[in-house]
């Protein structure tokens, strides 16, 4: 599996499995076998999608050692206000039958807590039950709050990006951090797979639109964790390393760019000024 090395020296697989609204046992068992069995070793999930202990059963019979795999949870935006991070991560360590994550995220920037549920996160550092903390949905300006109050550059955000919305400012802000971009909902949920541009494309390389726009965020230095019901789907969906987009088509798919938000902001963080 290829990775990308975090800014505290941690590997993180560029690939991953999203699992959001895989809430059905049988679907859990059989994407997190089919995605074994293709490559995957990451398992992106959060407490917010009721799907954690789950998800730790069926990694646990999974066939691969949990130092081989790499977890990703998400401390939901109810713990930010109740300031209990403590909890939350104990809650999610105990669903997901594991001693430590790979990797724990803020869900979102939530307004008047983000940056001391940030100075919280820091701590878990420190014991082992936490191997690299993150945040997911911050824009440029909830990055600099951080780095005002804190020494602890959050070694992912995980942000919205795809063809059809292509976060460029905010990525390369991102990079000239050292701050890796993990682009969730990378296949817009499906909203690109009839695209004329992407068919195109996808025919020249004799690949799917779901590969063209993955394979278009790796080379953007993004990872990418793309969710799939299908094991066809979820086999062709790890096949991206064997090929690569050339320049002059990776300019194309930028200007396909329409600002176009998949991910509703949740009810609780509303008043946010995105
Ligand atoms: N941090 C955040 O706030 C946040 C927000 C959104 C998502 N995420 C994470 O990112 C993950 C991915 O995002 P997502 O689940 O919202 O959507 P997504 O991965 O962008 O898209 C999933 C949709 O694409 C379809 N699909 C998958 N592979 C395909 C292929 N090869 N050809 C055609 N259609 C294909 C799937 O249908 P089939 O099942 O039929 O294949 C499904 O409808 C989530 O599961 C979650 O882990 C995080």
């Amino acid at each position: 599996m290829n990775t990308v090395t975090l800014n505290r020296g941690d590997e993180m697989p560029l690939l991953g499995l999203g699992t959001y609204k895989i809430t059905d046992e049988a679907e859990i068992y059989m994407t997190v076998d089919t995605a074994i069995e293709a490559g995957y070793r990451l398992f992106d999930t959060a407490s917010v999608y009721k799907n954690e202990e789950l998800l730790g059963r069926a990694l646990q019979q999974c066939g691969v050692p949990r130092r081989d795999l790499f977890i990703t949870t998400k401390a939901w935006n109810t713990a930010q206000r109740l300031g209990d991070l403590e909890g939350s991560l104990n809650r999610s360590l105990d669903r997901l039958k594991t001693s430590y994550l790979d990797l724990y995220l803020l869900h979102w920037p939530v307004p008047g807590c983000y940056t001391g549920s940030w100075q919280e996160m820091e701590k878990f550092l420190s014991d082992g039950r936490v191997r690299a903390i993150g945040v997911s949905n911050f824009e440029i300006r909830h990055l600099q709050a951080l780095e005002a109050v804190s020494g602890i550059v959050p070694a992912v955000n995980q942000i919205e990006n795809h063809p059809l919305w292509y976060r460029k400012e905010l990525i390369e802000y991102c990079q000239s951090k050292g701050i890796q971009v993990q682009a969730a909902a990378p296949l817009a949920r499906g909203l690109y797979m009839d695209n004329d541009i992407m068919c195109v494309i996808g025919t020249k390389y004799g690949r799917t639109p779901a590969q063209i726009g993955l394979r278009w965020a790796i080379q953007k230095g993004l990872a990418v964790i793309p969710k799939s019901l299908r094991p066809e789907h979820i086999r062709s969906n790890a096949d991206l390393f064997s090929f690569s987009i050339e320049e002059e088509d990776i300019a194309i798919i930028d200007k396909m760019n329409e600002n176009l938000r998949t991910v509703g902001i949740p009810e609780d963080i509303a008043d946010l000024n995105f």
